[in-house]
């Protein structure tokens, strides 16, 4: 049974910057703990920015970024999710979108941009 579907689809290009994000969609029931990751290779970039963009709305909507190992939630996102990764270190940078338990609503098309600082 399909209870719920939430697309995370390709994302951010920020500044040329070939920014990968996996899975690219997922089904999932509600209550279920998700997590999205997005990736890229320039080394010298410690922020991930993620993006909810909701069916119906063109606004994309600023979750949080991780800069170095430190989430920074906003508000309205602060329960539901969190932000993992370390873009510490001189290695292809990480960050993952953690849905803590996934919910009808979060139905929508996830971003993911990197930049270099805060
Ligand atoms: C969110 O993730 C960070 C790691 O990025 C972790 O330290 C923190 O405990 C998590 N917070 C919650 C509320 O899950
Ligand atoms: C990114 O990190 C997540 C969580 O640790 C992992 O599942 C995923 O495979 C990693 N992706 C890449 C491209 O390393």
């Amino acid at each position: 049974m399909i209870d719920f579907l939430l697309f995370c689809c390709l994302a951010g290009v920020s500044l040329g910057l070939d920014v990968r994000q996996s899975p690219s969609d997922l089904i999932k029931s509600p209550g279920d703990k998700v997590q999205i990751s997005c990736s890229h290779d320039r080394k010298d970039y410690r922020v991930i920015l993620w993006y909810q963009r909701s069916p119906g709305d063109t606004a994309l909507k600023l979750i949080g970024y991780l800069y170095f190992k430190e989430a920074t939630m906003e508000q309205p996102f602060k329960e539901d999710f969190n932000i993992s990764g370390d873009l510490g270190g001189s290695t292809a940078k990480n960050a993952s979108l953690i849905f803590k338990a996934v919910k009808p609503e979060h139905g929508a098309v996830y971003y993911c941009a990197a930049r270099e600082a805060r």
